[in-house]
């Protein structure tokens, strides 16, 4: 996400300190006391300006609602959206997902939430994408078994693409589909989901659910934040790897 650099970010984030996690690593196996009653954990990866994270909190309150964004400047967006909410159930991190087996421990987290992640059309750049089959893998280690990664995309090709990354790393697929707003509005929209919707782009949506495996498929540690960042954008282009349509379900 290209942003401009926010105003006053340090007196913002002053404000809004009660809601940032500053060393994610010491929750790492406790961040159910952050929220003892909780009767589970949600995990977003990239919430941006937050449109859905806040939304999402508010209607789940039974629920500990963390989300990990790498960029303050969208970060502080969500956060004062949540205070404006007064939500007391949702924690942020200012971290990168490559990093999430730092944050978390195995079984930690109940649900993980993937909304229009930049896609990184170049097969070059294929590992940075949040559902390549390295990054899936890498959140089996804090997903439960049973535990589900709900995704939604407006870009064709890594949805696709993302279809066959699911059963490559143990993850059951269900809930498919190419056109999720298709009878009226489902559910929480983000930010970047409004503004294709109204466009007029389909949204693609699916679930994936951590399977239980006699044996774990191979962890290829993912390459640090500071790769992932260099020359990030949202181009256009094509992918060539693995996108030949599965059946919807
Ligand atoms: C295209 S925006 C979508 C924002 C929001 N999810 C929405 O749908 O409106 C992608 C967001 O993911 C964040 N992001 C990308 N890669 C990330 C990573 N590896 N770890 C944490 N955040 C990441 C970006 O900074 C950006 O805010």
């Amino acid at each position: 996400m290209r942003m401009r650099k926010k105003p006053n970010l340090g007196p913002r984030m002053e404000r809004c300190a009660r809601f940032l996690v500053d060393m994610p690593g010491e929750h790492r196996g406790r961040w159910r006391e952050l929220k003892p009653d909780a009767q589970a954990v949600w995990l977003e990866l990239g919430c941006g300006k937050g449109r859905f994270t806040a939304e999402m909190a508010e209607q789940n309150p039974d629920v500990l609602y963390l989300a990990v964004e790498r960029v303050p400047d969208a970060m502080i967006v969500a956060m004062e959206r949540c205070a404006a909410k007064g939500l007391t159930n949702v924690f942020f991190v200012d971290g990168d997902a490559a990093q999430l087996r730092d944050y978390f421990a195995p079984d930690e987290v109940d649900r993980l939430f993937i909304n229009f992640c930049d896609p990184w059309p170049s097969n070059r750049h294929a590992k940075r994408r949040l559902t390549h089959r390295d990054f899936l893998v890498l959140y089996r280690g804090i997903l439960k078994d049973g535990g589900q990664i709900h995704f939604k995309t407006d870009n064709h090709d890594l949805f696709e693409y993302s279809l066959f990354q699911f059963p490559k790393a143990g993850y059951v697929l269900s809930e498919v589909t190419r056109n999720l707003h298709e009878h009226g509005v489902q559910g929480v929209m983000t930010d970047y989901e409004e503004k294709f919707h109204l466009l007029g782009t389909p949204i693609n949506r699916c679930v994936g659910t951590k399977e239980r495996l006699e044996r774990e498929p191979e962890f290829h540690p993912i390459p640090g934040p500071d790769l992932h960042r260099a020359g990030e954008n949202r181009p256009a282009g094509e992918m060539t790897e693995d996108t030949t349509p599965p059946e919807e379900t």
